[in-house]
Protein backbone atom coordinates (compact mmCIF):
# COMPACT_ATOMS: atom_id res chain seq x y z
CA UNK A 1 0.00 0.00 0.00
CA UNK A 2 1.17 3.64 -0.54
CA UNK A 3 -0.98 5.85 1.51
CA UNK A 4 -0.74 9.31 0.51
CA UNK A 5 0.67 8.67 -3.01
CA UNK A 6 -2.21 9.46 -5.81
CA UNK A 7 -1.85 9.37 -9.44
CA UNK A 8 -1.38 12.68 -11.64
CA UNK A 9 -3.61 11.77 -13.56
CA UNK A 10 -3.35 13.01 -17.32
CA UNK A 11 -1.71 16.50 -17.96
CA UNK A 12 -4.81 17.71 -20.07
CA UNK A 13 -7.78 19.26 -19.38
CA UNK A 14 -11.38 17.83 -20.30
CA UNK A 15 -15.16 16.64 -19.34
CA UNK A 16 -14.90 14.32 -16.51
CA UNK A 17 -15.46 10.39 -16.94
CA UNK A 18 -15.82 9.39 -13.71
CA UNK A 19 -12.82 8.63 -10.85
CA UNK A 20 -9.60 5.94 -11.51
CA UNK A 21 -10.47 3.08 -9.37
CA UNK A 22 -6.91 2.57 -7.34
CA UNK A 23 -6.61 6.35 -6.75
CA UNK A 24 -9.89 7.50 -6.31
CA UNK A 25 -9.15 10.50 -8.52
CA UNK A 26 -11.07 11.99 -10.97
CA UNK A 27 -10.35 11.46 -14.31
CA UNK A 28 -11.03 13.65 -16.74
CA UNK A 29 -9.94 13.14 -20.33
CA UNK A 30 -9.62 14.82 -24.19
CA UNK A 31 -8.23 13.10 -26.89
CA UNK A 32 -8.06 17.10 -28.61
CA UNK A 33 -6.10 17.83 -25.59
CA UNK A 34 -3.78 14.94 -25.25
CA UNK A 35 -2.79 15.06 -28.72
CA UNK A 36 -2.29 19.03 -28.56
CA UNK A 37 -0.02 17.89 -25.37
CA UNK A 38 1.91 14.97 -27.38
CA UNK A 39 0.57 12.74 -24.67
CA UNK A 40 -0.56 10.52 -28.23
CA UNK A 41 0.64 10.41 -31.50
CA UNK A 42 -3.22 10.53 -32.86
CA UNK A 43 -5.95 11.60 -31.81
CA UNK A 44 -7.74 7.95 -32.37
CA UNK A 45 -9.48 6.05 -29.87
CA UNK A 46 -10.61 2.04 -29.78
CA UNK A 47 -13.31 1.38 -27.17
CA UNK A 48 -14.01 -2.45 -27.18
CA UNK A 49 -15.58 -4.82 -24.89
CA UNK A 50 -18.50 -7.80 -24.76
CA UNK A 51 -21.93 -6.91 -25.38
CA UNK A 52 -23.37 -4.79 -23.49
CA UNK A 53 -20.44 -3.76 -21.22
CA UNK A 54 -21.14 -0.24 -21.93
CA UNK A 55 -19.30 0.68 -25.28
CA UNK A 56 -21.89 3.34 -26.66
CA UNK A 57 -22.57 4.44 -23.46
CA UNK A 58 -19.06 5.96 -23.39
CA UNK A 59 -19.26 7.09 -26.85
CA UNK A 60 -22.26 9.16 -26.24
CA UNK A 61 -21.27 10.69 -22.60
CA UNK A 62 -17.75 11.70 -24.25
CA UNK A 63 -19.92 13.36 -27.16
CA UNK A 64 -22.19 14.77 -24.38
CA UNK A 65 -19.58 16.24 -22.24
CA UNK A 66 -17.70 17.53 -25.05
CA UNK A 67 -19.81 20.02 -25.77
CA UNK A 68 -19.44 22.73 -23.15
CA UNK A 69 -15.30 22.33 -24.64
CA UNK A 70 -16.59 23.26 -27.90
CA UNK A 71 -16.21 19.93 -29.82
CA UNK A 72 -18.58 19.02 -31.98
CA UNK A 73 -20.06 15.37 -32.40
CA UNK A 74 -20.42 13.34 -35.47
CA UNK A 75 -22.20 9.24 -35.66
CA UNK A 76 -24.19 6.99 -37.85
CA UNK A 77 -26.68 5.36 -35.57
CA UNK A 78 -28.00 2.50 -37.04
CA UNK A 79 -29.73 1.25 -33.99
CA UNK A 80 -31.80 3.78 -33.26
CA UNK A 81 -29.53 4.19 -29.78
CA UNK A 82 -28.87 8.14 -30.44
CA UNK A 83 -31.73 9.37 -30.39
CA UNK A 84 -31.46 10.85 -27.29
CA UNK A 85 -28.18 12.23 -27.21
CA UNK A 86 -29.40 14.28 -30.12
CA UNK A 87 -32.43 15.51 -28.13
CA UNK A 88 -30.21 16.86 -25.02
CA UNK A 89 -27.87 18.10 -27.52
CA UNK A 90 -30.09 20.24 -29.22
CA UNK A 91 -29.53 18.33 -32.79
CA UNK A 92 -32.06 17.12 -34.80
CA UNK A 93 -30.99 13.58 -36.11
CA UNK A 94 -30.35 13.26 -40.15
CA UNK A 95 -33.09 10.63 -41.15
CA UNK A 96 -31.59 8.56 -44.53
CA UNK A 97 -33.12 6.12 -46.50
CA UNK A 98 -35.12 5.97 -49.73
CA UNK A 99 -37.95 8.26 -49.93
CA UNK A 100 -36.82 10.53 -46.66
CA UNK A 101 -35.30 13.52 -48.96
CA UNK A 102 -32.01 13.72 -47.69
CA UNK A 103 -29.95 12.86 -50.98
CA UNK A 104 -26.02 12.63 -50.31
CA UNK A 105 -22.99 12.58 -52.17
CA UNK A 106 -20.62 10.01 -50.71
CA UNK A 107 -18.36 11.36 -54.06
CA UNK A 108 -18.00 14.37 -52.99
CA UNK A 109 -14.76 16.22 -52.43
CA UNK A 110 -13.00 17.34 -49.35
CA UNK A 111 -11.32 20.66 -48.76
CA UNK A 112 -7.89 20.76 -49.23
CA UNK A 113 -5.77 21.25 -45.75
CA UNK A 114 -2.75 23.90 -45.36
CA UNK A 115 -0.35 21.38 -44.89
CA UNK A 116 -1.05 19.59 -48.68
CA UNK A 117 0.22 21.04 -51.92
CA UNK A 118 -2.50 21.30 -55.16
CA UNK A 119 -0.52 18.20 -56.89
CA UNK A 120 -1.57 16.07 -53.06
CA UNK A 121 -4.52 16.95 -52.66
CA UNK A 122 -5.96 16.17 -56.31
CA UNK A 123 -4.53 12.47 -55.23
CA UNK A 124 -5.40 12.03 -52.22
CA UNK A 125 -9.56 13.01 -53.73
CA UNK A 126 -8.89 10.42 -56.60
CA UNK A 127 -7.43 8.08 -53.91
CA UNK A 128 -10.34 8.58 -51.85
CA UNK A 129 -12.96 7.82 -54.73
CA UNK A 130 -11.53 5.15 -56.18
CA UNK A 131 -11.14 3.73 -52.86
CA UNK A 132 -15.18 4.30 -52.16
CA UNK A 133 -16.17 2.94 -55.18
CA UNK A 134 -14.03 -0.04 -55.29
CA UNK A 135 -14.99 -1.13 -51.89
CA UNK A 136 -18.86 -0.73 -53.08
CA UNK A 137 -18.67 -2.39 -55.68
CA UNK A 138 -16.41 -5.57 -54.54
CA UNK A 139 -18.84 -6.08 -51.70
CA UNK A 140 -21.69 -5.62 -54.37
CA UNK A 141 -19.91 -8.75 -56.34
CA UNK A 142 -19.04 -10.32 -53.18
CA UNK A 143 -14.94 -10.73 -54.12
CA UNK A 144 -11.98 -8.35 -55.86
CA UNK A 145 -12.17 -6.65 -58.93
CA UNK A 146 -10.28 -7.50 -61.90
CA UNK A 147 -7.81 -5.12 -63.54
CA UNK A 148 -9.82 -3.93 -66.34
CA UNK A 149 -12.76 -3.29 -64.42
CA UNK A 150 -10.35 -1.40 -61.89
CA UNK A 151 -9.28 0.59 -64.70
CA UNK A 152 -12.80 1.34 -66.61
CA UNK A 153 -13.70 3.31 -63.27
CA UNK A 154 -10.58 5.02 -62.92
CA UNK A 155 -11.29 6.23 -66.76
CA UNK A 156 -14.71 6.84 -65.63
CA UNK A 157 -14.06 9.42 -62.72
CA UNK A 158 -10.85 10.70 -64.55
CA UNK A 159 -13.29 11.74 -66.79
CA UNK A 160 -15.95 12.82 -65.09
CA UNK A 161 -13.87 15.27 -63.03
CA UNK A 162 -12.04 16.31 -65.78
CA UNK A 163 -8.84 15.72 -64.40
CA UNK A 164 -6.28 15.74 -67.37
CA UNK A 165 -8.69 18.98 -69.12
CA UNK A 166 -10.10 21.26 -66.39
CA UNK A 167 -8.16 23.21 -63.53
CA UNK A 168 -8.65 22.34 -60.23
CA UNK A 169 -11.16 25.14 -59.69
CA UNK A 170 -13.15 23.86 -61.95
CA UNK A 171 -13.25 20.20 -61.60
CA UNK A 172 -16.43 18.63 -61.56
CA UNK A 173 -17.94 17.00 -58.41
CA UNK A 174 -19.12 12.93 -59.85
CA UNK A 175 -22.33 10.94 -58.51
CA UNK A 176 -22.60 7.79 -58.67
CA UNK A 177 -25.38 8.25 -61.78
CA UNK A 178 -22.65 10.53 -63.68
CA UNK A 179 -19.69 7.33 -62.85
CA UNK A 180 -21.76 4.99 -63.79
CA UNK A 181 -22.73 7.12 -67.35
CA UNK A 182 -19.08 7.78 -68.03
CA UNK A 183 -18.84 3.78 -68.31
CA UNK A 184 -20.62 3.92 -71.29
CA UNK A 185 -18.99 6.56 -73.23
CA UNK A 186 -15.90 5.06 -74.28
CA UNK A 187 -15.28 8.05 -76.08
CA UNK A 188 -14.62 9.88 -73.12
CA UNK A 189 -11.77 7.33 -72.48
CA UNK A 190 -11.02 5.26 -75.24
CA UNK A 191 -7.85 6.95 -75.71
CA UNK A 192 -6.13 5.79 -72.84
CA UNK A 193 -6.54 2.33 -74.21
CA UNK A 194 -4.17 3.36 -76.99
CA UNK A 195 -1.20 2.91 -75.39
CA UNK A 196 -1.52 -0.07 -74.42
CA UNK A 197 -2.88 -1.91 -77.34
CA UNK A 198 -5.91 -3.33 -76.00
CA UNK A 199 -8.85 -3.14 -78.41
CA UNK A 200 -11.88 -1.30 -77.23
CA UNK A 201 -14.44 -4.17 -77.74
CA UNK A 202 -12.55 -6.88 -75.57
CA UNK A 203 -11.97 -4.16 -72.96
CA UNK A 204 -15.50 -3.48 -72.82
CA UNK A 205 -16.44 -6.67 -72.42
CA UNK A 206 -13.76 -7.39 -69.57
CA UNK A 207 -15.29 -4.65 -67.39
CA UNK A 208 -18.66 -5.05 -68.06
CA UNK A 209 -19.46 -7.00 -64.87
CA UNK A 210 -18.46 -3.67 -63.01
CA UNK A 211 -20.55 -1.82 -64.67
CA UNK A 212 -23.84 -4.19 -64.10
CA UNK A 213 -22.61 -3.75 -60.57
CA UNK A 214 -22.61 -0.01 -60.48
CA UNK A 215 -25.91 -0.02 -62.29
CA UNK A 216 -27.58 -2.41 -59.47
CA UNK A 217 -26.28 -0.40 -56.59
CA UNK A 218 -27.59 3.20 -58.49
CA UNK A 219 -31.12 1.57 -59.04
CA UNK A 220 -31.24 -0.19 -55.82
CA UNK A 221 -30.96 0.64 -51.62
CA UNK A 222 -28.33 3.26 -52.43
CA UNK A 223 -30.05 5.33 -55.32
CA UNK A 224 -31.67 8.13 -54.62
CA UNK A 225 -29.90 8.71 -51.03
CA UNK A 226 -26.11 8.45 -51.90
CA UNK A 227 -26.44 9.70 -55.30
CA UNK A 228 -27.27 13.26 -55.50
CA UNK A 229 -25.57 16.40 -57.02
CA UNK A 230 -23.45 18.37 -54.73
CA UNK A 231 -26.36 21.08 -54.98
CA UNK A 232 -29.44 19.06 -53.30
CA UNK A 233 -27.16 17.53 -50.93
CA UNK A 234 -27.76 17.85 -47.07
CA UNK A 235 -24.70 19.83 -45.42
CA UNK A 236 -23.54 20.20 -42.29
CA UNK A 237 -24.33 23.35 -39.60
CA UNK A 238 -21.33 23.59 -37.70
CA UNK A 239 -23.25 25.98 -35.27
CA UNK A 240 -24.84 22.97 -34.33
CA UNK A 241 -23.75 20.79 -31.24
CA UNK A 242 -22.96 18.20 -33.42
CA UNK A 243 -24.49 15.85 -36.17
CA UNK A 244 -26.26 12.25 -36.43
CA UNK A 245 -27.09 10.11 -39.16
CA UNK A 246 -30.30 7.59 -38.61
CA UNK A 247 -29.53 4.68 -40.92
CA UNK A 248 -32.64 2.25 -39.36
CA UNK A 249 -33.97 2.71 -42.55
CA UNK A 250 -31.74 1.40 -44.29
CA UNK A 251 -31.34 -2.05 -42.81
CA UNK A 252 -31.91 -4.83 -45.49
CA UNK A 253 -28.95 -7.04 -44.84
CA UNK A 254 -25.73 -6.55 -42.87
CA UNK A 255 -23.86 -6.06 -46.21
CA UNK A 256 -26.32 -3.05 -47.38
CA UNK A 257 -25.90 -1.79 -43.96
CA UNK A 258 -22.29 -1.60 -44.14
CA UNK A 259 -21.78 -0.21 -47.83
CA UNK A 260 -24.86 2.70 -46.28
CA UNK A 261 -22.23 3.23 -43.29
CA UNK A 262 -19.54 3.75 -45.51
CA UNK A 263 -21.09 6.04 -48.03
CA UNK A 264 -22.62 8.14 -44.77
CA UNK A 265 -19.29 8.09 -43.73
CA UNK A 266 -17.67 9.50 -46.36
CA UNK A 267 -20.09 12.34 -47.05
CA UNK A 268 -19.75 13.23 -43.33
CA UNK A 269 -15.83 12.95 -44.24
CA UNK A 270 -15.46 15.21 -46.81
CA UNK A 271 -17.79 17.97 -45.09
CA UNK A 272 -15.80 17.43 -41.37
CA UNK A 273 -12.96 18.34 -44.07
CA UNK A 274 -14.12 22.12 -43.78
CA UNK A 275 -10.71 24.03 -42.76
CA UNK A 276 -12.00 26.31 -40.47
CA UNK A 277 -14.28 23.91 -38.59
CA UNK A 278 -14.09 23.84 -34.41
CA UNK A 279 -12.54 20.42 -32.60
CA UNK A 280 -14.64 17.87 -34.19
CA UNK A 281 -14.99 14.23 -32.96
CA UNK A 282 -15.81 11.56 -35.20
CA UNK A 283 -17.43 8.44 -33.65
CA UNK A 284 -17.31 5.40 -35.08
CA UNK A 285 -19.65 2.82 -33.32
CA UNK A 286 -20.62 -0.57 -34.14
CA UNK A 287 -17.29 -0.45 -36.13
CA UNK A 288 -17.16 -4.24 -37.38
CA UNK A 289 -19.55 -3.87 -39.01
CA UNK A 290 -17.29 -2.15 -41.68
CA UNK A 291 -14.16 -3.68 -40.39
CA UNK A 292 -15.41 -7.31 -41.86
CA UNK A 293 -15.10 -6.10 -45.20
CA UNK A 294 -11.58 -5.48 -46.63
CA UNK A 295 -11.99 -2.99 -49.05
CA UNK A 296 -13.90 -0.77 -46.24
CA UNK A 297 -11.70 -1.54 -43.77
CA UNK A 298 -8.68 -0.27 -46.30
CA UNK A 299 -10.35 3.03 -46.82
CA UNK A 300 -10.90 3.65 -43.22
CA UNK A 301 -7.38 3.59 -42.79
CA UNK A 302 -6.82 6.12 -45.42
CA UNK A 303 -9.52 8.11 -43.55
CA UNK A 304 -7.90 8.55 -40.61
CA UNK A 305 -4.83 9.49 -41.75
CA UNK A 306 -6.19 12.01 -43.35
CA UNK A 307 -8.43 12.70 -40.24
CA UNK A 308 -5.68 14.00 -38.45
CA UNK A 309 -4.08 16.11 -41.08
CA UNK A 310 -7.62 17.62 -40.39
CA UNK A 311 -7.77 17.99 -36.85
CA UNK A 312 -10.30 15.18 -36.64
CA UNK A 313 -10.38 12.76 -33.78
CA UNK A 314 -11.88 9.53 -34.37
CA UNK A 315 -13.26 6.42 -31.72
CA UNK A 316 -14.07 3.33 -33.19
CA UNK A 317 -15.91 0.78 -31.07
CA UNK A 318 -16.20 -2.73 -31.26
CA UNK A 319 -17.10 -5.95 -29.21
CA UNK A 320 -13.45 -7.94 -29.74
CA UNK A 321 -10.37 -7.88 -31.60
CA UNK A 322 -11.39 -11.03 -33.93
CA UNK A 323 -14.39 -8.81 -35.36
CA UNK A 324 -11.85 -6.96 -36.77
CA UNK A 325 -9.81 -9.41 -38.62
CA UNK A 326 -12.96 -12.57 -38.87
CA UNK A 327 -12.25 -13.23 -42.52
CA UNK A 328 -8.27 -12.70 -41.91
CA UNK A 329 -5.53 -15.55 -41.30
CA UNK A 330 -3.02 -13.88 -38.80
CA UNK A 331 -0.71 -12.63 -41.80
CA UNK A 332 -3.78 -11.35 -44.50
CA UNK A 333 -3.85 -7.91 -45.12
CA UNK A 334 -7.00 -7.61 -43.16
CA UNK A 335 -5.46 -8.55 -39.97
CA UNK A 336 -2.23 -6.03 -40.66
CA UNK A 337 -4.66 -3.02 -41.43
CA UNK A 338 -7.13 -3.88 -38.50
CA UNK A 339 -3.20 -4.43 -36.41
CA UNK A 340 -2.29 -0.70 -37.72
CA UNK A 341 -5.37 0.54 -36.96
CA UNK A 342 -5.24 -0.45 -33.21
CA UNK A 343 -1.79 0.86 -33.32
CA UNK A 344 -2.94 4.19 -34.69
CA UNK A 345 -4.94 4.62 -31.59
CA UNK A 346 -3.33 6.68 -29.23
CA UNK A 347 -6.11 5.77 -26.31
CA UNK A 348 -7.38 2.12 -25.97
CA UNK A 349 -10.48 1.68 -23.77
CA UNK A 350 -11.15 -2.31 -22.55
CA UNK A 351 -14.24 -2.95 -21.23
CA UNK A 352 -15.22 -6.23 -20.02
CA UNK A 353 -13.31 -9.20 -22.33
CA UNK A 354 -14.99 -13.14 -22.75
CA UNK A 355 -12.14 -14.97 -21.79
CA UNK A 356 -11.73 -16.63 -25.26
CA UNK A 357 -10.96 -12.74 -26.22
CA UNK A 358 -8.02 -12.59 -23.74
CA UNK A 359 -4.84 -13.37 -25.62
CA UNK A 360 -6.51 -11.43 -28.65
CA UNK A 361 -7.14 -8.16 -26.26
CA UNK A 362 -3.72 -8.72 -25.11
CA UNK A 363 -1.95 -8.76 -28.00
CA UNK A 364 -3.68 -5.40 -30.09
CA UNK A 365 -4.11 -3.34 -26.82
CA UNK A 366 -0.37 -4.14 -25.55
CA UNK A 367 -1.95 -5.46 -21.50
CA UNK A 368 0.53 -6.83 -18.97
CA UNK A 369 -0.12 -10.35 -17.34
CA UNK A 370 -1.76 -8.86 -14.92
CA UNK A 371 -4.34 -6.14 -16.62
CA UNK A 372 -5.19 -8.84 -19.11
CA UNK A 373 -6.30 -10.91 -16.12
CA UNK A 374 -8.50 -7.78 -14.92
CA UNK A 375 -10.36 -7.90 -18.18
CA UNK A 376 -12.14 -10.98 -17.33
CA UNK A 377 -13.45 -9.08 -14.14
CA UNK A 378 -14.41 -5.81 -15.06
CA UNK A 379 -17.69 -4.55 -14.05
CA UNK A 380 -19.96 -2.71 -16.44
CA UNK A 381 -19.06 0.99 -16.51
CA UNK A 382 -15.43 0.13 -15.87
CA UNK A 383 -12.92 -0.08 -18.31
CA UNK A 384 -8.78 -0.03 -18.52
CA UNK A 385 -7.86 3.13 -20.64
CA UNK A 386 -4.01 2.47 -22.20
CA UNK A 387 -3.02 5.83 -23.49
CA UNK A 388 0.27 6.01 -24.53
CA UNK A 389 2.29 3.77 -21.95
CA UNK A 390 0.32 4.39 -19.07
CA UNK A 391 -2.35 3.02 -18.12
CA UNK A 392 -5.45 3.26 -15.77
CA UNK A 393 -8.96 1.43 -14.75
CA UNK A 394 -11.55 4.03 -14.60
CA UNK A 395 -15.20 3.71 -13.45
CA UNK A 396 -17.15 6.10 -16.03
CA UNK A 397 -20.13 7.50 -13.74
CA UNK A 398 -23.04 8.60 -15.30
CA UNK A 399 -25.69 11.14 -14.39
CA UNK A 400 -29.17 11.06 -14.10
CA UNK A 401 -29.94 12.23 -17.48
CA UNK A 402 -27.46 10.49 -19.42
CA UNK A 403 -28.48 7.17 -17.05
CA UNK A 404 -31.02 7.38 -18.90
CA UNK A 405 -29.28 8.70 -22.42
CA UNK A 406 -27.12 5.95 -22.17
CA UNK A 407 -29.90 3.33 -21.52
CA UNK A 408 -30.33 0.32 -24.33
CA UNK A 409 -33.16 -1.73 -24.68
CA UNK A 410 -31.41 -4.86 -24.48
CA UNK A 411 -30.38 -4.70 -21.73
CA UNK A 412 -33.39 -3.43 -19.48
CA UNK A 413 -32.16 -4.94 -15.75
CA UNK A 414 -28.52 -4.12 -16.34
CA UNK A 415 -28.17 -3.61 -12.58
CA UNK A 416 -29.16 -7.32 -11.44
CA UNK A 417 -27.59 -9.14 -14.68
CA UNK A 418 -24.52 -9.88 -16.21
CA UNK A 419 -22.35 -9.05 -13.45
CA UNK A 420 -24.29 -9.26 -10.47
CA UNK A 421 -21.29 -11.89 -9.51
CA UNK A 422 -18.51 -9.92 -9.91
CA UNK A 423 -16.61 -8.64 -6.99
CA UNK A 424 -16.99 -5.24 -4.66
CA UNK A 425 -16.24 -3.00 -5.10
CA UNK A 426 -15.29 -2.51 -8.71
CA UNK A 427 -12.40 -4.86 -9.51
CA UNK A 428 -10.80 -7.75 -7.43
CA UNK A 429 -8.16 -6.40 -5.14
CA UNK A 430 -9.45 -2.10 -6.12
CA UNK A 431 -10.26 -2.42 -1.89
CA UNK A 432 -6.65 -2.11 -1.57
N1 LIG B 1 -21.13 3.71 -16.82
C1 LIG B 1 -22.06 2.78 -16.62
N2 LIG B 1 -22.20 2.16 -15.44
C2 LIG B 1 -23.13 1.22 -15.28
N3 LIG B 1 -23.99 0.82 -16.25
C3 LIG B 1 -23.91 1.38 -17.43
C4 LIG B 1 -22.92 2.38 -17.68
N4 LIG B 1 -23.07 2.77 -18.97
C5 LIG B 1 -24.07 2.03 -19.47
N5 LIG B 1 -24.58 1.21 -18.57
C6 LIG B 1 -25.68 0.26 -18.80
O1 LIG B 1 -25.20 -0.73 -19.67
C7 LIG B 1 -26.13 -0.97 -20.71
C8 LIG B 1 -25.39 -1.30 -21.98
O2 LIG B 1 -24.63 -0.18 -22.38
P1 LIG B 1 -24.21 0.06 -23.89
O3 LIG B 1 -25.38 -0.04 -24.79
O4 LIG B 1 -23.44 1.30 -23.88
O5 LIG B 1 -23.27 -1.21 -24.12
P2 LIG B 1 -22.49 -1.63 -25.44
O6 LIG B 1 -21.20 -2.18 -24.97
O7 LIG B 1 -22.46 -0.52 -26.40
O8 LIG B 1 -23.41 -2.79 -25.97
P3 LIG B 1 -23.48 -3.41 -27.45
O9 LIG B 1 -22.30 -4.30 -27.52
O10 LIG B 1 -24.76 -4.17 -27.45
O11 LIG B 1 -23.44 -2.28 -28.42
C9 LIG B 1 -26.99 0.27 -20.79
O12 LIG B 1 -28.33 -0.07 -21.05
C10 LIG B 1 -26.83 0.95 -19.47
O13 LIG B 1 -27.99 0.77 -18.69
MG1 LIG C 1 -23.16 -0.39 -28.37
Amino acid sequence: MFPFVTDPGLPVDGPLIGTEVYSRSAFTFSLHELYRAKAVTAPNMAVTGEIGSAKSSLLKCLAFRSIPFGVRFYTCDYKGEYELLADLAGVKPVRIGPGLGVVMNPLAGIRRHPGQTEQQWLHTQRARRLLLLEGLLEIQLGGPLTEPERSLLEYAVDAVTQEHEASAGRMATPTLSNVLAATGRPGLWSHRLDRLAYPLETFVADSRRVRLALERLVSGALGGVFDGPESSSASLDFTEAGAVLDLRAIRSSDAMTAMAMTCAQSWLEAELSSPDAPPRVCFYDEFALIARHLPLIRRTREQLKLARALGVANVLAFHRFSDLAASGSADSEQVRIARGLIEDCGVRVSYRQATGSLEQAREFLGTSDVETDLLRYLRQGVGLWKIGVRSYVVKHQLSRTETAMVHTDSRMTADEAPYAEARSPETPGAAS
